[in-house]
């Protein structure tokens, strides 16, 4: 109920002012918040890491790793922080971000906005012990090197963070999407794989994906990350389609997120998860809004599942429903544990 209530104030003001008070207000413990859920159900081995439960917090949501010590009280089997680039950046004027209440959707065009990778691993040097927190990293727009960007925000902060996301799939920076080539992939990956080998202790690394991409692209692209040494892939970032919107902001530019995101999502997903054939965890992301969304990526082909969007709408209080609703779904159709369902259902997706 108190929830509810912040959430509709916030909702009266602009939505990036709205987001920074929210921020304070986990910051402050104004949001109530349930600690670590798990169950044996749904604990789940990726990548090497442990999770308690699947349900991850999506990048983008807390950009500068201010938030870290109250999101690991959310309720969240992992979560990402960042995107991180090298240098501090402004990203793109004000107004960026858009409410589509109508269609349960966002649309952000922040461009990469944060503080930089060395006042960010500042932060997670002081991280929370408990929790497994990982970073996204990006490119700085005016870069001369943007595939070296990635590899040099690792090196900064990957000692600090228990897994890096590799983000080429961002569609507010221009021209970072082309970095999805094959051969532009290959090279920039083999400089992040350096890197990594040069930390204390290697972590996994994923790649994050637009959910935009041809079945060529991403067939070249799975043959790439399955090459490349990489833990697996985060499926999917923003997309660019605006088909369907009902909300007066449809026509805004940059990414879309939220329920209509959803279907576009889980398709790439399922693509995938047929490519790689297991070779490859894969984190199913877009449009997760309840525990049978986020159940559906898991038949789909997801070994763990993140979301930002619907909390806008929903609040944390949605974080616990999903785990527990999961729990409930698996339980349901006969599975011990969830790794027994992943992937049982993609064939409705292809
Ligand atoms: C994002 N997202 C995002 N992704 C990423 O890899 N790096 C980033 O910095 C950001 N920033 C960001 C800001 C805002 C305001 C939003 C709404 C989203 C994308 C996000 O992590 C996720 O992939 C998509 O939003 C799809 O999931 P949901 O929101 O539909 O659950």
């Amino acid at each position: 109920m108190l929830e509810r209530l912040g959430l509709a104030a916030l909702h009266r003001l602009d939505p990036e002012t709205g987001h920074g008070l929210a921020l304070l207000a986990l910051r402050a413990r104004l949001v109530p918040l349930p600690g670590p859920f798990t169950t044996p159900r749904q604990r789940v081995r990726l990548a090497g890491l442990d999770l308690p439960n699947p349900v991850g917090l999506a990048a983008g949501f807390d950009k500068n790793a201010v938030a870290l010590a109250a999101l690991t009280r959310a309720g969240f089997g992992f979560i990402e922080t960042g995107a991180a680039t090298p240098r501090p950046q402004p990203g793109n004027p004000r107004p960026r971000l858009f409410r589509l209440a109508e269609d349960r959707a966002v649309i952000n065009r922040f461009g990469f906005n944060n503080e930089g990778a060395e006042v960010i691993a500042a932060r997670l040097a002081r991280r929370p012990a408990e929790g497994i927190i990982g970073l996204n990293l990006g490119a700085n727009k005016d870069s001369t090197d943007r595939a070296g960007d990635f590899a040099q925000v690792l090196r900064r902060c990957g000692a600090h963070v228990d897994f890096a996301t590799v983000n080429v799939s961002s569609p507010n920076t221009e021209k970072l999407r082309d970095l999805q080539g094959p051969a532009a992939l290959r090279a920039l990956l083999a400089g992040v794989m350096e890197a990594r080998a040069g930390l204390p202790r290697p972590i996994p690394v994923f790649l994050k994906i637009a959910p935009d991409l041809s079945s060529d692209e991403l067939a070249a692209l799975a043959e790439v990350a399955l090459a490349s040494g990489l833990d697996g892939i985060i499926a999917t970032n923003t997309t660019l389609s605006r088909d369907g919107l009902a909300s007066p902001h449809a026509g805004q530019a940059g990414g879309l997120s939220g329920k209509p995101l959803f279907e576009k999502s889980t398709r790439v997903l399922a693509q995938l998860s047929e490519l790689t054939g297991g070779r490859l965890p894969l984190i199913g992301v877009g449009g997760i809004d309840s525990a049978e969304a986020a159940y559906a990526k898991i038949l789909a082909g997801a070994s763990a599942v993140q979301l930002y969007s619907a909390l806008v709408y929903q609040g944390f209080a949605l974080v616990g429903e999903i785990a527990r609703g999961l729990d409930a779904l698996l339980a349901r159709d006969g599975h011990a544990s969830l790794v027994d369902a992943v992937g049982t259902g993609r064939s409705a997706w292809l």
